[in-house]
């Protein structure tokens, strides 16, 4: 029976470390606070003058994936970019990356799930390749949140959480008995779709109407958050769904070796992992070097836990997300 296997990964980050005291400068804000409150030490923020765009960085994410899983770039068959920050409104990034990597005119799939967007990505990428439909699939989480962030007081509950960034993968299948990824799990819930959310430009808001009105009450393009509200609802979801996927192929909490949850929050992944009895060094974070990188944030840190030999022959990795939507998921894969 054929599986879906990651063969290879690679991140890449702006070299642009933005700490907390940098951004106490900007706006009412402090290291203690953002320390305590969601983890974070500093975060990568594309400089202005950069060429990185979110296509470009996850191209260059792509191509370390590439190479580590000891292809080319033109056996990549198929494209699937998760992001909630594209280059443009349209056309997506995946045809960006489609053309930076020089491939062959093939497919290319944008995603919009954010923080979600990997793992819904990596589903999606798991039926095709486990239909015989693909055999090099290039999944691409990447964000550049910097530029679009409200960097004064009034935008510091979102602005001091959010980084840039890319991670990419490479699924190929693989017959190796029990290895690969087991199961995955999609969910969404659209009537909190303005709980965390960025409303305008948009076919609702568009820019002609927002600079008539030109009213300094209406912030909807700059994105907005009920982080409480988000919070409460992120740490129950990420536990029921990561149970969902223990549950589908008869294994329990013990038998994780790694949990790479989505890093929205230092305190989200902890809570998690006391809640379900997960030992020391069983859940990876590094929300603390790169803040909160929605659809690559998972990407980033698999290819960081795969670099510090996290990831070995025969584990049990558990990734699971939560975010905008709201949406949620988890995968389970035996490396
Ligand atoms: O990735 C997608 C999923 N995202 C998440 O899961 C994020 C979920 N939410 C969170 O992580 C947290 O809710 C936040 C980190 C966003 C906020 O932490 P909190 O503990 O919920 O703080 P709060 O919003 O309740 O604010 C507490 C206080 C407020 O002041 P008052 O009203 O108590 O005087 C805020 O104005 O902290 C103030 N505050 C800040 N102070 C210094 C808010 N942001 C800041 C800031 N620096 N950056």
């Amino acid at each position: 029976m054929i599986s879906t296997k990651i063969a290879g990964i690679g991140h890449y980050v702006p070299d642009n470390v933005v700490t907390n005291e940098d951004l106490s400068v900007m706006m009412d804000t402090n290291d203690a606070w953002i320390k305590e409150r969601t983890g974070i030490h500093e975060r990568r923020w594309v400089p202005e003058g950069s060429d990185d765009t979110p296509s470009v960085m996850g191209t260059k994410a792509a191509k370390v994936a590439i190479k580590n899983a000891g292809i080319e770039a033109s056996d990549v068959d198929f494209i699937i970019f998760a992001t909630l920050s594209p280059d443009y409104y349209f056309p997506g990034p995946g045809v960006m990356v489609q053309d930076q990597l020089g491939i062959d005119n093939i497919g290319a799939l944008d995603v919009r799930n954010q923080c979600s967007g990997f793992v819904y990505g990596l589903s999606v990428a798991d039926q095709f390749i486990k239909s015989g439909t693909y055999k090099n699939i290039l999944l691409i989480g990447s964000e550049l949140h910097s530029g679009g962030l409200d960097k004064t007081t009034r935008g510091r509950g979102v602005s001091v959480i959010f980084g840039d960034g890319a991670g990419a993968v490479i699924l190929q299948p693989t017959e190796e008995k029990g290895k690969g990824i087991l199961t995955s799990h999609l969910h969404s819930e659209g009537k909190y779709a303005k709980e965390l959310a960025l409303l305008g430009p948009s076919t609702h808001h568009w820019v002609d109407k927002i600079m008539i009105e030109n009213n300094p009450e209406d912030l909807s393009y700059y994105p907005y958050m009920n982080g409480n509200f988000v919070f409460k609802h992120a740490v129950t979801r990420f536990q029921e769904v990561i149970k969902e996927a223990l549950e589908a192929t008869n294994l329990g909490a013990s038998d994780i070796d790694l949990l790479i949850p989505h890093q929205a929050n230092l305190r989200i992944s902890q809570y998690v992992q006391k809640k379900m009895g997960l030992g020391e060094g069983k859940v990876f974070n590094n929300i603390m070097k790169y803040g909160n990188t929605t659809a690559a944030s998972i990407p980033i840190a698999m290819s960081e836990a795969w670099q510090e030999g996290k990831m070995k022959d025969g584990d049990l990795v558990c990734l699971a997300a939560f975010g905008s939507g709201f949406t949620w998921g988890s995968a389970l894969i035996r490396w």
